[in-house]
């Protein structure tokens, strides 16, 4: 590509960005109004009848639909709007995996948090957007945990994304032969329930915090009673129950710094017996740190608010961890949908 050709594309990523925090808000509020929905069941709606629907100011629908046409989101055709391909597959979806709540748990949890990231990578510390939040702890989580609405509203938020991300794990053929996995920091239950689901011998155990489990419990259909099972503790400070052929960390390992998870994988690996495995998956960025958009938002709102540390750090950091904890086979399944990888280490 020639030096203009590369100026002009990165000037045009740089305007999506500036602009961005604007138009975010915009096609959540579209959400919010049903401006989308509307489209999607009224293909080519004249400005009137999208009018009457929302019941807001003509001058103020017009300007939310510049903001959503200039997002190629949303087009013009034949003086009426329609729905992008994209719009309709990832945001108007009644599917589990459609990004609607997931992008109105970042307004809520993640977006007020980041006007603090000067002071947050100056200080080393995430105190100050933690302030927001009521309770005691030094992570978003432990502060979640005094207030049952904030948990399920969090998990909410996460889920869709889990839903999203979830297939590549599940298709995997090592992950498949599990039969009792114990899955570490399994928050509501989405990626344990997907996965009994799919493989009728399996049997998941959830290890999260009380608070989490609480609302777990609530979530798992009766048909799937015993197949899916709780234990709630501290996975640093409680000992790792025993009994399973594998390990699951299915994005706990992105929220703690390499001390904080070599300490787990070392649990891990010492609950397992010969034969077992580990499984890390994650939101992995480039080799050369260089890219992964969503590694690199995760990344920041790890450090701004969630833990004070972490990141999506690139597959060959989990392949190090687990090679330093004693795995004697440690193989990688990289460049999986949503800058996942699968790091999978066997002990035995
Ligand atoms: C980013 S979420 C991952 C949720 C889920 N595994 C997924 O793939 O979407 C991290 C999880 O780790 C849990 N967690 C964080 N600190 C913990 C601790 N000290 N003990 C137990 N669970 C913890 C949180 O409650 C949360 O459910």
């Amino acid at each position: 590509m020639g030096d203009s050709q590369e100026f002009d594309r990165v000037y045009e990523r740089f305007q999506l960005i500036v602009n961005g925090p604007a138009l975010f808000n915009a096609v959540i509020t579209a959400l919010e109004l049903d401006v989308l929905g509307f489209i999607s069941r009224h293909p080519g709606a004249p400005f009137e009848e999208l009018q009457r629907h929302t019941e807001i100011q003509p001058h103020k629908l017009r300007v939310l639909m510049l903001a959503l046409c200039s997002t190629e989101l949303v087009g013009r055709r034949d003086g009426g709007y329609v729905n992008s391909s994209v719009a309709e597959e990832h945001l108007v979806t009644d599917r589990p995996e459609g990004w609607r709540d997931t992008l109105i748990g970042w307004r809520r949890f993640q977006y007020p948090a980041f006007p603090h990231m000067s002071s947050a990578l100056r200080t080393g510390t995430n105190a100050a957007a933690l302030d927001a939040y009521p309770g005691s702890g030094n992570t978003l989580y432990e502060r979640l945990a005094s207030d049952p609405e904030l948990v399920a509203s969090y998990h909410d938020s996460i889920g869709p994304f889990t839903h999203l991300f979830a297939h590549a794990l599940l298709d995997n053929v090592e992950i498949a032969e599990v039969r009792k996995l114990l899955d570490v920091g399994g928050g509501d239950g989405t990626t344990a329930i997907k996965l009994v689901r799919r493989y009728a011998h399996a049997e998941v155990t959830i290890f999260d915090m009380p608070s989490v489990t609480r609302h777990a419990a609530l979530g798992i259909p009766d048909d799937l009673e015993g197949r899916v099972l709780t234990h709630a503790g501290d996975i640093f400070e409680d000992d790792f129950p025993r009994g399973f052929d594998g390990i699951l960390f299915s994005h706990s390992m992105e929220v703690f710094s390499p001390e904080h998870n070599i300490k787990l994988l070392a649990k891990a690996f010492e609950a397992l017996p010969p034969g077992g495995k580990i499984f890390l998956y994650n939101m992995c960025a480039s080799d050369d740190e260089q890219s992964g958009l969503l590694s690199a938002r995760l990344s920041l709102f790890l450090n701004v608010l969630a833990s004070g540390e972490g990141m999506a750090y690139p597959a060959g950091d989990y392949e190090q961890w687990l090679t330093e904890v004693g795995c004697a086979s440690v193989r990688s399944y990289t460049g999986l949908p949503y800058e996942h990888a699968l790091v999978v280490g066997v002990k035995e």
